[in-house]
């Protein structure tokens, strides 16, 4: 059996798990380094799964929060994602930011930096499973207006593969992740730092290491 059918079933078994949970990202920091939190939502419709999160960039109980949702369409092979920043009346607006830097393919995996109880620690259990299960995701335009700040900001850097065999394993056209690029290397920065990858029991060689420090830091 599929590893993505396993995901899917070990999600469905949580189905008790429902609302919205709160938490600070370790990903997401402001500009100046602080802390950013992120209250998120799903809503499963039959052909598509709308995620929705409001962000805080001035902590917890600010009154201002961001809302941006990313609507995945699964009615594809591979399923296709749209990328959404929402007004304070839920009206379509410009992107604070380019959101391919961090989103290759659709909806990304929650790492919580807060320790969460129970209920939404089964929550984010689910949801992970879930957007693992989804596999390769298609980002799709999404342009309701002239956009200031595109989905991909520079199309050049998005043209750059990451070419690592230990990567491409799973990141890559027909595999279980999008293909990376140059756009994601901060993504690729932090998630190689922290250990998260590539996963366990994946390992670098030190040639592939020097390939890849080459690939973030240009040297
Ligand atoms: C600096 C990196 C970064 C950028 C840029 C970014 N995101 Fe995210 N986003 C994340 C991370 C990481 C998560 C997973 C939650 C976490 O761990 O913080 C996430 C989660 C989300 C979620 C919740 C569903 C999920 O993927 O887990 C939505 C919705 C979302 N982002 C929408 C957007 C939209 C729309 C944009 C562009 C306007 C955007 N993001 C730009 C890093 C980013
Ligand atoms: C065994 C399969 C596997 C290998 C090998 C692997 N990844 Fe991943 N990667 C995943 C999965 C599954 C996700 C989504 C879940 C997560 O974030 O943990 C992911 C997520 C990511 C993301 C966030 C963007 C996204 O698609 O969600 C980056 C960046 C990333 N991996 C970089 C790397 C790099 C760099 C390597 C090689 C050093 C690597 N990965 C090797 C499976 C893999």
């Amino acid at each position: 059996m599929s590893i993505l059918i396993v995901f899917r079933l070990l999600s469905l078994l949580l189905f008790f798990v429902e609302g919205e949970v709160l938490f600070e990202s370790i990903e997401s920091k402001t500009v100046s380094g602080e802390p950013v939190f992120n209250k998120v939502q799903l809503i499963q419709e039959e052909k598509r799964d709308i995620w929705l999160m409001k962000q805080s960039h001035h902590g917890k109980n600010s009154k201002k929060w961001d809302q941006v949702s990313i609507v995945v369409d699964k009615s594809f092979t591979p399923f296709k994602a749209s990328f959404h920043q929402l007004d304070s009346k839920g009206v379509e607006t410009e992107y604070k930011t380019s959101c391919f830097r961090c989103h290759p393919g659709g909806p990304r995996i929650i790492r919580e930096k807060n320790k969460l109880n129970l209920k939404n620690k089964l929550l984010i259990t689910k949801w992970n499973l879930l957007i693992k299960s989804y596999g390769e995701v298609k980002n799709i335009e999404n342009n309701p207006f002239k956009r200031k700040i595109p989905l991909i900001e520079n199309s050049k850097l998005s043209k750059i593969k990451l070419d690592l065999v230990s990567c491409n394993n799973c990141h890559g056209e027909g595999k279980h992740r999008a293909a990376l690029t140059k756009s994601q290397v901060l993504t690729i920065k932090h998630l190689v730092k922290t250990k998260q990858m590539p996963p366990w029991p994946f390992k670098l060689s030190s040639t592939e290491r020097s390939k890849l420090n080459k690939f973030i830091y240009g040297f």
